[in-house]
C-alpha cells in the first residue's frame, strides 16, 4: 500500500473550494500584469484576494518565506520573493505561484504571464512557456488510478526531449502530494521511467509542475535571500502548476480557472 493520503468526498468538498479560489486569484493575476508594477505589487494583490476569499496565502512564513506568493521572473527558476524593487518591463515573462489554505485544506497553482503582451517576448520565451505548458498537460494527462507516479514524469521527459529543450527540465525541484499538509507524498518528479514510484488510487490529490529551463536542468539557490532560485546558465526557465485529483476514471484538475485555456496552446 503507498503512502499517499486519500481524500474522503467530504474533504474532497473543502480542497475544491481552496483550489478554485487559487485558480480565481490567478484569473485576476492576469489583470493586474503590466509594465511598471513591482513584484510586491503583486504580492499586495494576491494577500488581498487570498483573505479576502477566507483564507490564509500558505507561503506566508511557510519555512520563514516571507511573503505570501512567489513571483519568478525570466531566469528565477521558483521562489522569486516579491520586492518593490523588482520591477516588471516589457519582453519579461513571469510565473506567480498563489497556494491558498481554507477551511484546513490547500490549493496550489502557477501560470506564466507575459509582461506587455507575447508580442513583447522573445520567440525563443514564447516558445518555452508553452512548452512548459503542454508538459505539464502532458504530464496530467498520466494520471489515473493503477497507474504509476514515475509515468507522469516519463511522459514529461520524452514530451521535452521531442521539443528539443531536453536538458532543460529541473530535478531539484518536484510536485507533491499536498491537502492537508502544503507538501506531502508523494513526491512528483518531472523525469523518469514508466512503471517506477508508488501507484496512483482513486482520492489521491498532488501537484504537477514541470520547471522547463532553456538551457541547462542546473540551478543556483540565492546566498543572499536563501530562497530564490535561478537557472546555473541565467537563461530563461518557464513553469506552470495544477493540482489534480485521482479519480475513479483518471483525474480532475482542480486549480483549472475560468479564464484558463485548456490544455495548452
Ligand atoms: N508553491 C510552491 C510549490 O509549488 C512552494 C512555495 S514554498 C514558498 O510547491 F515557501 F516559497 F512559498
Ligand atoms: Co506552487
Ligand atoms: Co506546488
Amino acid at each position: 500500500m503507498n503512502k499517499i493520503p486519500v481524500k474522503t468526498a467530504e474533504e474532497l468538498v473543502l480542497m475544491r473550494e481552496s483550489c478554485q479560489l487559487t485558480a480565481a486569484i490567478l484569473d485576476a493575476v492576469e489583470d493586474i500584469i503590466h509594465p511598471g508594477i513591482s513584484t510586491e505589487d503583486i504580492n499586495i494583490f494576491v494577500h488581498r484576494m487570498t483573505t479576502e476569499g477566507g483564507a490564509v496565502p500558505s507561503p506566508l512564513n511557510y519555512k520563514g518565506f516571507p511573503k505570501s506568493v512567489c513571483t519568478s521572473v525570466n531566469d528565477v527558476v521558483c521562489h522569486g520573493i516579491p520586492s518593490p524593487y523588482v520591477i516588471l518591463k516589457e519582453g519579461d515573462v513571469i510565473n506567480v505561484d498563489v497556494t491558498s489554505y481554507k477551511n484546513g485544506f490547500h490549493g496550489d497553482s502557477s501560470r506564466m504571464y507575459y509582461v506587455g503582451g507575447p508580442e513583447t517576448c522573445s520567440e525563443a520565451a514564447r516558445k518555452l512557456v508553452r512548452t512548459a505548458e503542454q508538459a505539464m498537460y502532458i504530464g496530467i494527462e498520466e494520471v489515473a488510478p493503477g497507474k504509476h507516479i514515475g509515468d507522469i514524469g516519463a511522459a514529461i521527459q520524452e514530451f521535452i526531449r521531442e521539443s528539443g529543450f531536453n536538458y532543460g527540465i529541473v530535478r531539484e525541484y518536484t510536485g507533491h502530494g499536498l491537502g492537508r499538509e502544503f507538501h506531502e507524498p508523494p513526491q512528483v518528479v518531472h523525469v523518469g521511467r514508466k512503471g517506477t514510484g508508488d501507484i496512483m488510487r482513486a482520492g489521491n490529490t498532488f501537484t504537477v509542475e514541470p520547471m522547463i529551463n532553456a538551457g541547462t536542468f542546473k540551478c543556483a539557490l540565492s546566498k543572499v535571500d536563501g530562497w530564490t532560485v535561478r537557472t546555473a546558465d541565467g537563461l530563461l526557465s518557464a513553469q506552470w502548476e495544477h493540482t489534480v485529483l485521482v479519480t475513479e476514471s483518471g483525474y480532475e484538475i482542480l486549480t483549472e480557472g475560468k479564464r484558463q485555456r485548456k490544455k495548452g496552446a
